[in-house]
């Protein structure tokens, strides 16, 4: 892959500015994005993604002082949030400003803001001199790219310009953290986590049911699937095991660690529990590669639910449809 030209980006992010929509990179997943102070141009988000205008979009930021022209009342606590983590897969929920327009935070009064760490969206941020507007580059209800060619073809036709940066580094979305009443609410768990948040600010609480999207449906897969833990791994495979002689053409979802639990079942590896970074950061494509094998019923196995687990546990979640059994 050959890495964009200054030149090239420089046009692309006034064609942005101007509201036009692009697909990019950013650390964490691929976002598709647009002006985010021009109303119609966010609209055009929705409409694309086929997004409920009930589900705000986040607004990404080039610098702290772009933070403060989108959002007001900003507490010690929260610029203390940002200094340690960003930029970086973090998205504060902030009290917006009346420049934000209302289509961006779904009518609500906050707004998500993230400082992203990637070299080509910095860039799109900093040449085109605004705060862009930039929910992850799927389909609602698919999961998230993490490279362009996972997403192609669901945009190609629909987006003005697509920027390939490669495989993002993350793999997963950003951590969503709101401020209530100085007690920092994890909303969405991400690669930053619950622990190192409470690092920063001596306290944290984690509420996965807080956010607006989650009435809406996510990540839906063609197949029924089942999540499935037990803090004994060998436990787990067993019961995987016994439960895939109903099914033609079952496919499980496991970890290095584990493979050999499993004699000729049809697998996927999804990395090593000693490397979760490496298990997040494949694990949207893993997932398409599960779809893409046309099974009848997908098993998927558990891990705890501390430091990156839970964030893993938590797309897998979605993923199921909260299909979920402890054993
Ligand atoms: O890593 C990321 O955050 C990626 C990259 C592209 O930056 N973006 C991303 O956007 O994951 P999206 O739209 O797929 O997820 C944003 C989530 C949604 O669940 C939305 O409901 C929530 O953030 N959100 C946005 N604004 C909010 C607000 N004002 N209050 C509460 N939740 C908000
Ligand atoms: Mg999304």
């Amino acid at each position: 892959m050959e890495l964009i030209k200054d030149e090239e980006l420089k046009r692309i992010a006034q064609e942005l500015r101007m509201g036009k929509l692009v697909l990019f990179p950013t650390e964490t997943v691929y976002g598709i994005g647009t002006n985010g102070l021009d109303e119609n141009a966010v609209k055009r988000i929705y409409e694309v993604k086929e997004r409920d205008l009930k589900n705000p979009i986040n607004l990404l930021v080039r610098d702290i002082s772009m933070v403060e022209e989108i959002a007001t009342n900003i507490s010690s606590l929260e610029y203390k949030l940002m200094q340690a983590f960003f930029p970086g897969p973090l998205t504060l929920i902030l009290k917006k400003k009346p420049i934000v327009p209302s289509i961006v935070t779904a009518g609500s009064d906050t707004v998500g803001v993230r400082m992203p760490n990637n070299e080509i969206c910095n860039k799109l941020l900093t040449y085109s001199g605004v705060p862009i507007a930039a929910p992850s580059a799927n389909i609602s209800g698919s999961p998230s790219g993490t490279s362009l060619s996972e997403i192609l073809q669901d945009f190609s036709e629909k987006v003005d310009y697509i920027i390939d940066g490669g495989k993002t580094s993350l793999g997963i979305e950003s951590t969503i953290v709101k401020v209530v009443n100085n007690i920092p609410y994890v909303l969405r768990p991400g690669s930053i986590t619950a622990e190192q948040i409470r690092k920063v600010a001596g306290n944290v609480m984690v509420e996965l049911d807080d956010l607006p999207s989650n009435t809406l449906k996510h990540y839906q897969l063609d197949c029924p699937s089942m999540l499935i833990y037990n803090k004994d791994p060998k436990k787990i495979s067993e019961h995987i095991i016994s439960l895939t002689k109903k099914y033609k053409n079952p496919i499980i979802l496991t970890y290095h660690e584990s493979i050999k639990n499993y004699s000729d079942l049809p697998l996927i590896d999804l990395g090593s529990t000693r490397n979760l970074p490496g298990v997040s950061r494949f694990l949207f494509e893993n997932l398409r590669k599960a779809m893409s094998l046309k099974p009848d019923f997908i098993f998927i196995e558990g891990i705890p639910k501390n430091g990156l687990g839970l964030a893993i546990m938590n797309r897998f979640l979605q993923v199921c449809n909260r299909n979920y059994i402890e054993i």
